[in-house]
């Protein structure tokens, strides 16, 4: 399952872009709200950090249909290709889906809350589809279930719609989506900072260090292989 950076912060995303195997950057309104200032400067340092090959998701704003279209024609012109946009699954959304993927832009249809409205999404043509699983989960709705469903759903039909699985809040929430056939998630830094922290993996670092210290003392496997 491939993994995105779920956060318009620029510190987090260098860092993240540097550290850890991400393949892309999602907005949504509300994550841009959380940096304000200049937007347009915001997702254009956004690009140039990520580079051009890397997916790049921008929500519209519009919510009448040909302003949605001139909009997401203007995201693209402004970010550059692998940028995709994000539109809601309203009739509406459905409708600028089908007619920008068939103008060969990459949609991302979002806050999906079924696989009935991913299904819609695949058959209007959408890049992703993106279920949003803690949402689900938050109101003792099955999240996880959804997009084990949405999956089986894609897989039977054939479809070339992936599903990027958004809004986590653990990493079990992660891990689970991942095994139900998920193909993209995008996490929040804190939420991929606890898909990798485990204390025994620090634990069992320190344990190698001690030992290769208490054997060799300070020269290290390095110092050897250079002196050879
Ligand atoms: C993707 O960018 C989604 O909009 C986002 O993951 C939603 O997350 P939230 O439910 O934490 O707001």
């Amino acid at each position: 399952m491939r993994i995105i950076l779920d956060t318009a912060n620029l510190e987090d995303i260098r860092y993240f872009h540097t550290y850890y195997p991400i393949e892309g950057v999602t907005t949504n309104p509300t994550i841009l709200s959380r940096e304000g200032g200049d937007v347009l400067s915001l997702l254009s340092e956004i690009r140039s950090v990520i580079g051009p090959e890397k997916e790049l998701h921008v929500q519209v704003i519009e919510t009448e249909y040909e302003r949605i279209l001139e909009e997401a024609h203007a995201i693209v012109d402004f970010l550059g290709k692998n940028t995709y946009v994000k539109i809601p699954v309203t009739e509406v959304g459905l409708r600028a889906t089908k007619a920008l993927s068939e103008q060969g832009y990459g949609v991302t249809v979002t806050a999906i809350l079924t696989a009935a409205q991913a299904l819609l999404a695949s058959n209007a043509g959408a890049a992703y589809a993106a279920p949003y699983v803690n949402r689900l989960e938050n109101i003792c709705a099955d999240g996880i279930g959804t997009v084990a469903d949405t999956a089986e759903i894609f897989k039977a039909s054939g479809t070339k719609t992936k599903i990027l699985a958004a809004s986590f809040k653990t990493a079990k929430e992660v891990l689970d989506v991942a095994v139900a056939g998920c193909h993209a998630a995008t996490l929040s830094p804190d939420v991929l900072r606890r898909f990798l922290a485990h204390t025994t993996t620090d634990t069992s670092i320190a344990g190698f260090s001690a030992d290769w210290k208490h054997a060799f003392g300070d020269v290290t496997l390095l110092d050897l292989l250079k002196k050879r």
